[in-house]
């Protein structure tokens, strides 16, 4: 079939992936009936479980009753729901709606360089995280670690300065020093709490209190990148919730619609919004696509959050995490030479490997073995990660960590 796959090699001799025909809950269903437990959340977007019948129903009636506005002259009481929703829980009173995470993130970086330009400042540099990843789009390529990823484009790319990853280290401390001293920085922006591309690499609120300090004492913006860790993934609806510092722009997607339907948020406060506020069209941001604001994807993302009203989404939540925690503990008491870490619903393991990185072959052969076994994991290299739906059980993750182990085992018994 002459379907390029995303982020996969092509060869002669691959074998073809499994054909999915339906999911429920934390299940994907081949056509012949055989149960696929999703430990990925399908990259990292489902929420509540697969074909959420809330979620559902509200797009479906979505369907029969608007499709599309174009959205630089109309709105509609979906896109205006969703935007009181996410304003009363972020303190971020404008939205600017896209299409996906990287979007999301390339407008954040296009409205903080217009930002300083509508006010005849002059700035000339973004700061973002070691091992950073914001997406595939060139600006948001920029502001992501040079990597396999961005090999073949790095000369085409814009100027960042890298701040270490979080960490009691002193150059990581003496980076944010330097941070706090520039005025040429436009902004900083980083995943809050969790980096997850770079392999799923969790660090503590107060080190992102610590940077955002530094970035707003010289005059720069904050953007938090949350398209990932949005909706529950680190313990909290977002990262951002548990830190002091809280971002001038807030990135969305992936989650914002529980899974079911592409839409990127750009959540931007009082302060940049008004730099924007003139009826000077030069000073206009003019940015937008096709599908600005599909009413379809609103109405799944205020169905979403409707459900995390919900006590008992909180209660699944809390289940969850406390139980990822709990067996990475055992598990680093069996495991010492593969060492686990958790945050919030992430579970994360080290696996040993010759070569390590995203090209490690534990990314293939792991993958391979659980897939097997009735579990879909998508490795990071030598890291794998269990990333459960709230709709699964702490059964379910027993199961898929027993899976690991048994390859862990296996894999050492082969070596
Ligand atoms: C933190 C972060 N930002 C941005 C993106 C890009 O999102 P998308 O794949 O929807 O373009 C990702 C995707 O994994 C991500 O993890």
């Amino acid at each position: 079939m002459p379907i390029w796959r995303p982020d996969e090699p092509h060869y002669p001799g691959q074998p073809y992936p499994p054909c999915i025909t339906r999911a429920q809950g934390s299940y994907l269903y081949t056509a012949d009936r055989q149960a696929i437990w999703d430990g990925t959340c399908a990259w990292w977007v489902t929420v509540h479980g697969h074909c959420h019948p809330v979620i559902a129903e509200a797009i479906a009636q979505a369907a029969y009753t608007l499709d599309q506005v174009l959205f630089a002259d109309l709105t509609h009481p979906a896109a205006e729901t969703l935007t009181e929703k996410l304003t009363a829980r972020t303190g971020l009173p404008y939205a600017f709606f896209s299409d996906d995470g990287s979007t999301s993130v390339e407008i954040a970086l296009k409205i903080a360089i217009q930002y300083f330009r509508n006010q005849g400042q002059r700035r000339t540099t973004f700061v973002a995280l070691e091992g950073a990843y914001h997406g595939d789009t060139f600006g948001a390529m920029s502001v992501s670690a040079r990597s396999l990823f961005t090999g073949p484009f790095e000369e085409w790319l814009f100027r960042v300065e890298w701040l270490p990853f979080p960490s009691q280290d002193e150059r990581f401390w003496a980076a944010v020093q330097r941070l706090a001293a520039r005025d040429d920085v436009i902004a900083f922006i980083g995943e809050p709490l969790l980096q997850g591309a770079a392999g799923m690499r969790g660090y503590p609120p107060a080190y992102w209190d610590a940077i955002a300090r530094a970035a707003r004492a010289g005059g720069a913006l904050v953007i938090a990148d949350e398209v990932f860790t949005g909706f529950g993934r680190t313990g909290h609806l977002f990262a951002t919730d548990a830190c002091q510092e809280k971002p001038d722009m807030l990135c969305l997607s992936k989650g914002l619609t529980g899974g079911f339907l592409p839409m990127g948020l750009t959540l931007v406060s009082q302060a940049v919004f008004e730099a924007f506020y003139t009826a000077d069209p030069y000073k206009a941001f003019y940015h937008g696509h096709s599908y600005t604001g599909n009413p379809l994807a609103c109405a799944a993302a205020v169905a979403n959050l409707q459900l995390w009203e919900a006590p008992k989404t909180w209660h699944r939540l809390h289940t969850l995490t406390a139980t990822q925690a709990a067996m990475a503990q055992a598990w680093n008491a069996r495991h010492p030479e593969a060492p686990a870490r958790t945050t919030g619903l992430v579970l994360a393991i080290d696996l040993p490997a010759a070569q390590k990185g995203y090209l490690a072959s534990h990314r293939t052969h792991l993958k391979a073995y659980a897939l097997e076994r009735g579990i879909f994991l998508r490795p990071l290299g030598n890291v794998a990660y269990i990333l459960p739906a709230l709709s699964s059980t702490p059964d379910e993750l027993a199961r898929a960590l027993e899976v690991i182990e048994r390859y862990l085992v296996e894999a050492a018994i082969s070596a």
